[in-house]
């Protein structure tokens, strides 16, 4: 690690391999369909190796849907809270499923898909069509930002905006409420869900229930058997294939950023300033709020040495959290964050100008191969 360049993530494929192998055996035991929602994990590179366990990906528009088409060509699904038409033409071409967030982006896109199922001869596989929708079970507690159940939220069809019946070529149901939580919570949601939607489960005409992701389901101690049992009361009461598309579970402590301490300053306490910042490399640290776990440190004021952890940029409330060492930290030195495959690579930024971490894959047999170095054309490419 001494060798790498910082700021750099560096992606750990045994534990990658370690959290996929939990997620297929999930698949077999149960039948249901696993699927990477690539909004928390893009690292296509590693697409053909998580191809041999998953069933295939989940995207949030028509980028996503290429890249998952294009890198890992399995199943495809795509679901956003709306579509342009433009995007549509190619989605119809390249998704399994299409999942809308409401009836009205259902009829303005359905002639399309209908034109190009109608097309397709009988061994093509046709665009099956769902309608995602919000159950109203808040189970995450004080986190709005990340609760599609909370009041007012865009996400999903209520109960009160549902019709009696569906449209005839609507195929499949979408929820997704949870953000990491355990089984207990998804059992509460779909219990709640299935007392306002389980008629429309019933019918023939539905052939899939999609979960969506929030299910950690590789943490230590989640209720494995209990999602297990689940999925098998859904799929034998309502003779429906079932899917999942996790993202944080796929990579959860699959990766780290490596930083270098570049100074140290002092206002009351001491404050590193990293070569790594909250606000362009780990925006989760600002947005949910929460603090990373760093190699070899410990709550602030527990060991002897307690630091301010902050980095280069301009912001003010750029700080990572307070953490504290049981030795002095030096100019130089460097610090390891954990948990740092998800929500990070897919939602960094150049803000100030500060350089992209490079991507850094530390393989099976502890050797690392830089898979991806950033430089200013990358900065500049995307103003003008
Ligand atoms: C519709 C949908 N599916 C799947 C996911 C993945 O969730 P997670 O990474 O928490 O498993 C999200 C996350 O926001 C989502 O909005």
């Amino acid at each position: 690690m001494q060798e790498l360049k910082t700021p750099c993530y560096i992606i750990d494929e045994k534990k990658l391999k370690e959290n996929l192998t939990i997620l297929r055996d999930l698949e077999q035991k149960s039948g249901c369909h696993v699927l990477l929602a690539q909004k928390a994990f893009s690292m296509y590179r590693l697409y053909p190796l998580m191809g041999e366990y998953l069933s295939g990906t989940t995207a949030s528009g028509l980028y996503e849907a290429r890249l998952g088409k294009e890198e890992m060509g399995k199943e495809n699904h795509v679901f956003a809270p709306a579509y342009k038409k433009d995007d549509m033409k190619e989605l119809v071409e390249i998704c399994d499923h299409i999942i809308f967030n409401s009836f009205s982006q259902y009829e303005t896109h359905r002639d399309m898909i209908q034109a190009h199922n109608t097309a397709l001869n009988e061994k093509q596989k046709k665009v099956s069509i769902g309608i995602r929708v919000n159950p109203e079970c808040s189970t995450q507690g004080e986190h709005a930002i990340y609760d599609p159940c909370a009041s007012g939220s865009r996400l999903g069809v209520t109960k009160a905006n549902f019709p009696d019946t569906l449209p005839a070529d609507i195929e499949g149901l979408h929820f997704h409420t949870l953000c990491e939580q355990d089984s207990d919570d998804l059992i509460k949601t779909f219990h709640v869900f299935e007392e306002k939607f389980g008629s429309y489960l019933k019918s023939e005409q539905i052939k899939w229930l999609n979960l969506g992701g929030g299910h950690h389901i590789t943490r230590k101690g989640y209720h494995l058997k209990e999602l297990e049992d689940l999925i098998s009361y859904i799929k034998e009461t309502y003779q429906v294939e079932v899917y999942l598309e996790p993202g944080e579970a796929v990579a959860l402590n699959a990766g780290y950023l490596l930083t270098e301490v570049m100074d140290i300053v002092k206002n009351d306490l001491d404050i590193l300033i990293l070569d790594a910042s909250a606000a362009c490399h780990m925006p989760d640290v600002l947005e949910m709020p929460y603090r990373p776990p760093l190699k070899d440190a410990y709550p602030a004021g527990e060991k002897k040495y307690t630091y301010r952890l902050s980095s280069l940029t301009c912001l003010a409330g750029d700080v990572i959290g307070d953490y504290s060492f049981e030795k002095e930290i030096h100019i130089g030195d460097r610090l390891l964050f954990e948990d740092m495959a998800i929500y990070s690579m897919v939602k960094n930024n150049t803000f100030n100008g500060i350089p992209l971490p490079a991507i850094v894959l530390r393989k099976e047999d502890g050797t690392t191969e830089t898979i991806k170095e950033f430089s200013y054309e990358d900065f500049k490419g995307r103003l003008s």
